[in-house]
């Protein structure tokens, strides 16, 4: 969502790294930007809605130029998608803010402020922390004080970046409950909220904390105070991240790069087991005791996430044993719940920032849930800090808003906890374990079979891009990848998506089949394979169209109404990961035909950190 950028640079201009790193945030989602430098006095800000080219043009246009400067991209919520509502926000000309997350009490400090004599431009929430932190500024004159003063009054989660009219040496940054980060070059420091938005620039990174606020210079941190109003310090590291990850190459859209980067991603990913063995240890040096001590395992996440959470169910209770409930995080955190010290509480995120499955697990904890797990594809994020327990996916940088590449190696690793459960609880023997590692070693193999498939799937999508609708079906651990495959579709083309248990037809959705709605069916060959075909029957019988995804020995025959599409081979357990390709490569296609923004659809977000 939101995402903020800014800059002190002894040797050049800021506007030239705002702009850029504004850039490599567009694929969080956003729909204004600006940005504001401070310079003889003054603060200059240009603001747009729509794309960030828009706004650099506007700066240019202008000869921004400045010394230090902040910038931001917008995801509406308090207020509309307009200019006044973007930010920078300045107030009484003296300072200018940016904010990512929101103010929830940020009502009656408007009407604080409006006594006090100040007058609202914006309908937004941020225009009080620029007006909180002037009036503070306008009392102390030092930055600094300001913003302590003016956080005190803010419920809600925040990261805020403010520079004043005056003052041209420092910036002043917060950090409650949203990511930001401060990053260090030869005379220049810069801050942002996503470390693709400074790596072009430099990779020496340090996280701030929730509760710290830093004042800046060209030289790094001057001082820092954490939640509690000590001083601290904050290590440097070095962030891994690759460059090349952040650019297109060869391909038209980041979706389609990171479908087809799947099987690195997911040998990157089970590189973990394969070298390391299906060992708790991967999990973390205690994990061992940890997985000792648990009877069951809860798992909260959203959207494409809570679905790879579904697909796990399966396997954990089949192979480990291992009573596993899944929830939405959303839900789960408004509701009763009856919590369980020896339930382990998994919290499964790409992005890791995702607000309501960190409220959801600090909701957990707070009902004595005694151990958590997170599972996550960005490098200290806040829900591997507020885990016990983490393993990393490395699928690397995901810029398409639709969660590809993430999904399917987060399902690599709910596989190795699996079968590192399992095996700890006596239901792997030694003979499985070897199978299990040898079926997840061919896996890369696997998937690039399956991207090979790319041109039959793409005649399927062409009939795909004039439908208004399509029916998902799956039966067993494949129920799960039709939710994921009527997601990819509705996400990216807007075509209106649904999907089933095969079972459930008859009780409701037969009702909306006719030869105008075609009807995926992820059809592997698994002990549901006769069940689904008698679903398919019934399809079949109202004139639906099918489109089936099956394996090479599961004995379909193409007919009239009937299209099949082949993955080179049976996988076991492992088929709900490559059943997830084809149907992403279905939903991009039926995108680029219909013209869609595949990488970045309307109204969505990579990061969703607000609720
Ligand atoms: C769909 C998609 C979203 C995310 C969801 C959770 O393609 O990407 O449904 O899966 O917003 O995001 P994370 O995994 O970052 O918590």
């Amino acid at each position: 969502m939101c995402g903020i950028v800014g800059a002190i640079r002894a040797n050049h201009n800021v506007v030239d790294f705002l702009t850029d790193g504004l850039e490599r945030l567009e694929y969080r989602g956003y729909d204004s930007s600006g940005i504001a430098v401070s310079i003889d006095g003054k603060i200059k800000r240009v603001r747009r809605v729509g794309r960030v080219a828009l706004m650099a043009q506007a700066a240019k246009e202008k000869n921004l130029f400045g010394r230090i400067g902040i910038g931001h991209t917008r995801w509406a919520t308090h207020g509309g998608v307009t200019e006044p509502n973007a930010h920078p926000h300045i107030s009484g000309g003296t300072v200018a803010v940016v904010h990512n997350g929101i103010i929830e009490n940020f009502e009656s400090e408007r009407q604080r402020l409006q006594k006090i004599g100040y007058v609202f431009e914006s309908q937004t929430d941020t225009e009080v922390i620029a007006h909180s932190v002037n009036h503070e500024y306008l009392q102390t004159g030092d930055l600094f004080t300001a913003v302590q003063a003016a956080c005190k009054r803010f419920h809600g989660a925040f990261a805020i970046a403010v520079v004043a009219q005056d003052n041209t040496e420092n910036m002043v940054v917060a950090r409650m409950g949203c990511p930001l980060l401060v990053a260090f070059g030869e005379d220049e420091t810069f801050i942002a909220s996503d470390v693709s938005a400074v790596i072009a620039f430099t990779r020496h990174i340090a996280y701030l904390e929730d509760g710290d606020i830093a004042l800046l210079s060209t030289k790094g941190i001057e001082k820092l105070i954490d939640k509690d109003g000590q001083v601290a310090e904050r290590k440097v590291k070095i962030s891994e991240l690759s460059l090349a990850s952040l650019e297109l190459g060869p391909y038209s859209h980041f979706m389609q790069k990171e479908i087809h980067e799947q099987p690195r991603a997911i040998a990157d990913t089970a590189e973990v087991f394969l070298e390391g063995g299906f060992e708790p240890e991967n999990f973390g040096s205690n994990a061992r005791e940890v997985f000792d001590d648990i009877h069951s395992i809860k798992i909260l996440a959203c959207g494409t996430s809570y679905y790879s959470a579904l697909t796990a169910k399966y396997w954990l209770e089949s192979i480990a044993k291992i009573p596993t409930d899944v929830e939405i995080a959303s839900e789960y955190r408004y509701r009763d719940v009856i919590a369980d010290p020896k339930q382990m509480v998994i919290t499964i995120s790409q992005s890791g920032e995702t607000l309501d499955t960190m409220e959801a697990l600090k909701y957990a904890k707070s009902l004595g849930h005694k151990h958590s797990l997170s599972i996550c594809n960005v490098m200290e994020s806040a829900l591997p800090r507020e885990s016990e327990l983490v393993l990393y996916t490395r699928a690397g940088a995901e810029i398409g808003v639709a969660s590809t590449k993430a999904f399917t190696t987060q399902l690599v690793v709910l596989f190795g906890l699996t079968v590192t459960l399992g095996k700890m609880r006596g239901h792997v023997s030694e003979e499985q374990e070897q199978h299990y590692t040898e079926e997840l070693r061919q896996l890369p193999g696997s998937i690039q079979h399956v991207l090979n498939l790319e041109p039959q799937i793409t005649i399927w999508a062409q009939k795909f891009a004039s439908k208004q609708s399509a029916l998902f079906l799956g039966r067993g651990i494949h129920y799960p990848i039709a939710l994921e495959g009527a997601l990819k579709l509705k996400e990216i083309t807007y075509i209106h998506a649904e999907a089933y248990p095969a079972g459930e037809l008859k009780h409701g959705p037969l009702a909306l089949v006719d030869e105008n709605m075609p009807v995926v069916v992820i059809a592997p060959n698994d002990m549901l394979l006769d069940k689904v075909k008698a679903n398919m029957q019934e399809v079949g019988a109202r004139g639906g169209e099918l489109f089936v995804f099956t394996d090479l020995d599961s004995n379909f025959t193409e007919d009239e109404g009937v299209h099949v599409i082949r993955t080179p081979r049976h996988v076991g357990v492992l088929s709900p990961i490559v059943h997830t390709i084809p149907v992403q490569l279905l939903a991009y296609h039926a995108a680029l035909a219909r013209g869609t923004d595949v990488d970045k659809p309307r109204n969505l977000a990579k990061s969703v950190t607000v609720e």
